[in-house]
């Protein structure tokens, strides 16, 4: 399979798809090194851990190219994805040791029992999927909470991006046992052989909600985590300090074309500062630079022109259903596939520029009458993510906290906040579970109790 710069469009490097037999082997590898691997104790899964961090600070250089050319990120921002990815195994470091024994306050006095305990024990071999956007960290968030908690794994990455992973991987292959960490690219039809496998005992995915939950449908045995997509909005309440808001804004939909999962995307602003608030805005988008990853961009081409002229039907339908471009709406070149920051005003609230995940750079305007119409509206999807609110009101940030029907919420910030240690998911179609190191690490391991 041959791997494309998305800037270039020039082949930067080539994978071999693992055939049903390769895929046995890999999963017998796997089973084979967890039997010692289950019951090891913390200072080994710390010591491999280790291993991980030294790649990724032995090979910044190398890892941070490779980042940028096959997701054509802008390079400060695949530089950020890296200090992320190091953090992230960091977090495994900080956490190792949370699967001990815990005591249990249980009354037993009037029992012959003395002691009562439990253990997180490992699930077995867990298959992570992981997306195109982040195709270090994302990956890591499910490889370090599984080593962390006496999990081996096998990663799929992305078709589009699996040249980040594929070298890591093979770095630290050299050093831990094989089996721990194992690679396999694949097709769809061999994921979905992996994801029914018998020797698998939990996925975790990322990536769209479609492909999630038809994978959640195949397992229904099966522990399964889904960080799935969102149409991630903000409220911009009439208190809200507004100096440089427009600015971020207008960076937090377009940044890397708006492929973020909690890029901003529905943009609900209270109708007295309205036309205030969307004249800056719109200034704001007309100076998000687009173009080439290297040259440090905000808005940098879409993973592929299917992508690219999906967006341009939506954007279509969204002036027919009576939306009005306020900047942008076309493509800025079809090769790269790069579409013009785009800001649209109104339209239907049943477009798909407001139901779907655009996973563009393009953002949809609209006045509300206060704070409660505004969380309605951001409740008015059938995604729940993350939602940013800007408010210097305490009523009105005590109302969205309990109000809003997402994973989390980030007040005088927006959605697409993010720290490594933050337990982060959604509700509704957004997902199933939490990632996080530590949360991840309770998915992936099941409490057994002992009273003696
Ligand atoms: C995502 O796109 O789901 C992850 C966003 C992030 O980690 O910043």
């Amino acid at each position: 399979m041959k791997v494309l710069d998305k800037y270039s469009n020039k082949t930067i490097g080539t994978i071999d798809l693992d055939d049903r037999i390769i895929i046995e082997q890999k999963l017998q590898q796997a089973t084979d090194f967890y039997q010692n691997y289950k019951l090891s104790d913390s200072q080994t899964r710390k010591k491999y851990i280790e291993v991980i961090i030294s790649c990724l600070k032995a090979h910044k250089n190398k890892l941070v190219e490779l980042i940028s050319q096959e997701t054509g990120k802008p390079i400060f921002y695949a530089k950020s994805e890296l200090d992320r990815s190091i953090r992230t195994a960091e977090l495994g470091l900080k956490y190792f040791n949370k699967t001990a024994i815990q005591e249990l306050d249980i009354d037993l006095k009037d029992t012959s029992f003395k002691e009562s305990f439990y253990r997180r024990f490992p699930v077995g071999i867990v298959f992570g999927i992981s997306p195109f956007n982040f195709p270090l960290n994302l990956a890591l968030h499910k490889i370090i909470p599984a080593i962390a908690s006496g999990n081996v794994i096998l990663i799929k990455p992305s078709p589009y991006t699996p040249l980040t992973l594929d070298f890591l991987v093979k770095e630290i292959n050299q050093t831990v046992p094989k089996g721990l960490v194992t690679i396999t690219h694949c097709s769809n039809e061999n994921a979905e052989f992996i994801v029914k496998h018998p020797k698998t005992n939990l996925i975790s995915f990322t990536g769209s909600d479609q492909v999630g939950w038809h994978i959640k449908s195949l397992v229904p045995k099966k522990k399964v985590i889904l960080e799935l997509g969102g149409n991630a909005a903000v409220y911009i309440d009439e208190s809200a300090e507004l100096t440089g808001l427009a600015t971020k804004i207008a960076k937090a939909t377009t940044l890397f074309a708006g492929q973020i999962c909690i890029s901003t995307q529905r943009i609900f602003v209270h109708e007295h500062i309205y036309e205030d608030f969307k004249e800056a805005l719109i200034a704001a988008f007309k100076q998000v630079t687009s173009g080439n990853p290297i040259d440090n961009v905000t808005n940098s081409p879409l993973i592929d022109e299917v992508h690219l002229r999906r967006l341009l039907d939506w954007i279509k339908e969204a002036e027919d259903s009576g939306g009005k471009i306020l900047v942008g709406g076309q493509a800025q070149s079809t090769q790269p596939p790069i579409l013009a920051p785009t800001l649209i005003e109104g339209g239907s609230s049943s477009i798909k520029l407001f139901t779907e995940e655009a996973f563009g750079p393009v953002g949809v305007l609209n006045a509300v009458r206060d704070y409660e119409a505004g969380a309605y509206q951001i409740n008015n999807s059938k995604y729940g993510l993350q939602a940013g609110v800007f408010t210097t009101s305490a009523k009105v940030k005590d109302y969205m906290f309990d109000h809003l029907d997402v994973g989390g919420v980030i007040i005088n910030g927006i959605p697409g906040f993010r720290k490594d240690e933050m337990p982060y998911g959604g509700i509704k179609d957004s997902g199933f579970g939490r990632e996080g190191i530590l949360y991840a690490m309770e998915e992936m391991t099941e409490i057994k109790l002992c009273i003696r």
